[in-house]
């Protein structure tokens, strides 16, 4: 997965001229915060340098998990055609970009941002998007969220940023916000799985329905030192590697993500949980299932085609 061309090529033309050394201990100091949670009272997002380092070495990634998110909400509910999208903690616009890739039938996008770097190199990428009304939103999500229902809500790599107080309120302000569907998406750790899992209970009892990863509203059957997550493969540009002083032209984004619904859902196959384990004539998948049950299911040739379908699906995918 790489960004869509617009994009890629208004990433570059904003980083033409950054002092790659500036860039690269940006890149660390940032990749630093991410990895260690901080919360300090400042925004990771602060300035300029650090809204630079954030197009050049994460948005790809978050990008490349948002759209296997979305896409995976969309394929629970084909019906589904957003024409409004409201995103929260927006940074540099990742969700609008994928959104807009996935649902032609896009037009309106609401995108609420704290920090006045990120939202202002946001603005400048979202001038070559094709979405004809984007309206970017000064405001802090824990005090500043109107009353307004989107078809689309999301909210991606922002839940670990917050307070654990805020949280809850902020779920139930979003779902409140929701006229169809809502995507919530953080990094796939255990912590981020945590917080999706608690999401995810709130969402329930507020009646919402869950689209995916899960195949059921019963109790996660996953029990730590294992968790839920998934892979993307991202694309590194150029840019990218030098940023993170990388050899390797890909890196795999782990995440978690929650799609939830007002509409039920009306078939339930299993989730792939981890990547499928294949030997000559046979292929083990370790699925999650709508009888709540996570189990692994051993599939050889003489199965046909149903050994056939275990060989093509991917981690993630449904079964
Ligand atoms: C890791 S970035 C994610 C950006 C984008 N959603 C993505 O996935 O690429 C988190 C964003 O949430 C914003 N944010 C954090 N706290 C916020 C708050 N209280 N109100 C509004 N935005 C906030 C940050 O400024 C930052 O841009």
């Amino acid at each position: 997965m790489e960004l869509p061309l617009p994009l890629r090529q208004a990433v570059d033309s904003a980083l033409a001229g950054v002092p790659m050394a500036e860039l690269v201990a940006t890149a660390k100091a940032l990749s630093q915060r991410y990895r260690n949670e901080v919360r300090d009272g400042r925004l990771h997002l602060s300035d300029a340098r650090y809204a630079l380092a954030y197009i050049a070495t994460r948005m790809p990634a978050t990008y490349a998990a948002i759209h296997a998110s979305l896409t995976a909400l969309n394929e629970q509910q084909p019906g589904f055609a957003p024409r409004s999208l409201l995103d929260i903690g927006a940074g540099p616009g990742t969700v609008m970009w994928a959104a807009a890739g996935v649902w032609p039938t896009l037009e309106a996008a609401t995108l609420v941002e704290t920090s006045p770097a990120i939202r202002a190199l946001g603005e400048r990428l979202a001038a070559t998007s094709r979405l004809p009304r984007i309206a970017w939103r000064d405001g802090d999500l824990r005090s500043d969220l109107t009353g307004e229902q989107h078809d689309l809500v999301t909210l991606a790599y922002v839940l670990d940023e917050l307070a654990a107080k805020d949280r809850d309120t902020l779920v139930d302000r979003l779902w409140s916000q929701t006229r169809h569907a809502l995507l919530i998406v953080e990094p796939g750790t255990t912590a981020g799985w945590q917080r999706i899992l608690a999401a995810r209970a709130q969402l329930i009892a507020n009646g919402a329905h869950i689209l995916a990863p899960c195949p059921h509203a019963l109790a996660c059957p996953i029990a730590q030192p294992d968790w839920c997550h998934f892979s993307a493969r991202v694309a590194r540009s150029r840019i990218h590697r030098l940023a993170k002083e990388a050899e390797v032209p890909w890196e795999d984004e782990k995440f978690i993500y929650l799609a939830a619904s007002r509409t039920p859902v009306t078939a339930h196959p299993s989730r792939v949980l981890s990547p499928p384990e294949s030997a000559t004539g046979r292929v083990t998948l370790k699925l999650c299932n709508a009888d709540g049950s996570a189990t692994r299911r051993l599939l050889t040739r003489r199965e046909g085609e149903v050994f056939k379908q275990a060989r093509r699906v991917d981690w993630g995918g449904l079964f």
